[in-house]
């Protein structure tokens, strides 16, 4: 069927076409939606939207966003007492599928443990008791099998040799005078000292710091040198805030931001199918050097997702004038430092998790 469909194409409809002038175009518009569908069958097949609690690997991926967003929560200026109830019981119960699906118990669930209790006591400390949910917490933590999670995690803390205690989950403090001198160390240093800060402090932002940070990360290096970014800069409270109840992440914190930067790329920089999504790896790539280059200025940041279906995608561009040729890649919020703020701990998972040695003369 499919080489039937084949020599049809060949001998008479692309004749046609040539005929018409219309070959290229028409074999560019098939070729591609032929890419989209290939990747559509991957992405339907393999995301986590579909199955979630039949894998370990979307479970660990949902766990780690459930509980990533409840110890966003616990991160924020005047966090809300009893936020996000729903969201400790869906950590709770995908917690159990990990464990019914056979799992053992390692620092996925350790990390979602520490999470919920910080959530737990965090209520408990303003009146706010949650029997419940904590009696369910305990007796994940206390079950045979996932007992040795705490064992493991002590084990850990007393081997570390700066003795500072390892935290997989929750929220950690840190101070500006402390991240001010680590960015204008070595390079490890500044990676470290980068953080998604949530809270920023009053001071307006030094407009010349964006622009040098903007002029670093211009030496990113971009396919064929086409440096297809675009970074739009706001500072007015009302179009911040505007912008960010589109873009729906910061839920929480709109009101801290002092400054966003959007950035999008050109699309008509890009050629063929096989590039068709390469926008949005140049687009990635400037946006983390942008990052760290506003790190190094003494700037907090905090990146912002804009992945939006067509909807928020229309009204962004409405609202920012954005042309319809380029699309977006993401917000950056920034500002400067408070003296003490809390971030979330944001656990890594082990090396070994993400780096396979591929030795292909074995
Ligand atoms: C592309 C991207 C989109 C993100 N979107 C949001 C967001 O919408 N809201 C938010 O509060 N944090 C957002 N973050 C921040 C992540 O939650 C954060 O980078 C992650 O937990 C690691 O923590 P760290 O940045 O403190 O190291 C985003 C990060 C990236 C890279």
């Amino acid at each position: 069927m499919k080489n039937i469909l084949k020599s049809l194409y060949r001998f008479t409809l692309k004749r046609l076409l040539r005929l018409l002038g219309f070959e290229r175009e028409f074999s560019f518009a098939l070729t591609l939606a032929y890419a989209y569908a290939y990747d559509f069958k991957r992405y339907y097949s393999w995301s986590k939207t579909r199955e979630v609690r039949l894998s370990q690997t979307k479970l660990t991926g949902e766990i780690y966003e459930v509980a990533h967003a409840i110890e966003k929560g616990l991160a924020l200026r005047g966090t809300r007492v009893g936020f996000g109830h729903e969201k400790v019981n869906y950590l709770i119960s995908l917690i159990t599928s990990y464990k019914k699906l056979g799992c053992k118990p390692d620092v996925t669930i350790t990390m979602a443990l520490e999470v919920l209790e910080e959530y737990i006591s965090f209520n408990k400390q303003n009146n706010q008791q949650f029997s419940a949910e904590e009696e369910a917490i305990a007796q994940i933590r206390n079950s045979h099998s996932f007992a040795m999670i705490t064992k493991d995690r002590e084990e850990k803390n007393n081997k570390a040799s700066d003795n500072a205690c390892i935290r997989f989950g929750g929220t950690k403090m840190l101070f500006k005078n402390a991240i001010l001198e680590d960015i204008k160390g070595q390079f490890p240093t500044l990676v470290k000292a980068r953080h998604s800060v949530r809270m920023f402090s009053e001071e307006c932002v030094d407009q010349r710091k964006i622009e040098s940070a903007i002029r670093l990360a211009q030496y990113t290096p971009s396919s064929c040198n086409r440096q297809t970014w675009r970074v739009r800069t706001y500072s007015d409270k009302n179009k911040i805030s505007q912008i960010l109840e589109i873009q729906k992440g910061a839920r929480g914190f709109i009101e801290e931001v002092p400054c966003l930067m959007l950035i999008t790329v050109e699309l008509q920089f890009w050629d063929s199918v096989n590039e068709r999504y390469q926008a949005y790896v140049d687009g990635g790539m400037f946006a983390m050097t942008l990052v760290h280059a506003l790190t190094y200025e003494g700037l907090a940041t905090c990146c912002l997702n804009l992945s939006l279906e067509p909807k928020r995608d229309r009204s962004l561009r409405n609202l920012t004038k954005v042309a319809p040729s380029e699309i977006f890649i993401m917000i950056i919020a920034a500002g400067n430092y408070l003296d003490t703020f809390s971030v979330t701990v944001s656990h890594r998972r082990s090396l070994n998790e993400l780096m396979m040695i591929s030795d292909l003369t074995r």
